[in-house]
């Protein structure tokens, strides 16, 4: 990654606390996405390779173990991993603009933003209430541990490079999370 943003680097901790912190960083680094006074261009790399790290983790090691730990149901894994996807590609969309100064990249963040906040809120109200009421601080410590070894692992491959996302929103379509439309 070459970004000189901090995204952080945990390797253990409760799951549930770790995915928190980083919907925070998202928050953050979409807040400075919206702001001239940021490099965007560097902004929006960061961006990438947390959003991609953090959403591979989640369905590789987070999203199986809670539909049989909790009542997480497996349409709510589903419903989160399409979101995921849809979040992929309104990022490919922020990706593929030339500049960082036009208008088509202002309505490309605001995209983005409705659809990462949408999917934050609700993957903290369907997936995170169930994880911290329903499992044990055991299980949360060995998914959180689980989580930030493919989060850092999925960084350090630079996976927020556009060819990376352009290959997981193909993905997506071709298994129908998403429309194959645009
Ligand atoms: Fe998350
Ligand atoms: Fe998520």
């Amino acid at each position: 990654m070459d970004s000189a943003i901090d995204l952080g680097r945990p390797t253990s901790g409760d799951v549930v606390d770790l995915i928190l912190e980083d919907h925070d960083r998202f928050e953050r680094l979409l807040r400075q996405l919206r702001s001239t006074a940021s490099d965007r261009d560097a902004v929006r790399q960061a961006f990438a390779a947390l959003h991609v790290a953090h959403a591979e983790a989640e369905e590789k090691h987070v999203y199986p173990r809670l539909k049989k730990a909790s009542s997480v149901t497996k349409d709510e894994a589903e419903h989160g991993e399409h979101e995921h996807a849809e979040g992929n590609e309104a990022l490919l969309a922020v990706l593929e603009c030339a500049g960082t100064d036009t208008q088509k990249f202002d309505d490309a963040v605001e995209e983005l933003a409705r659809v990462v906040n949408h999917h934050l809120t609700e993957e903290e109200l369907t997936i995170l209430n169930p994880a911290r009421e329903d499992t044990g601080e055991q299980l949360r410590a060995e998914l959180g541990e689980a989580f930030a070894t493919e989060r850092n692992r999925q960084i350090d491959d630079d996976c927020g490079r556009i060819e990376n996302v352009r290959r997981l929103v193909n993905k997506a379509k071709r298994h129908g999370l998403i429309d194959e439309g645009e």
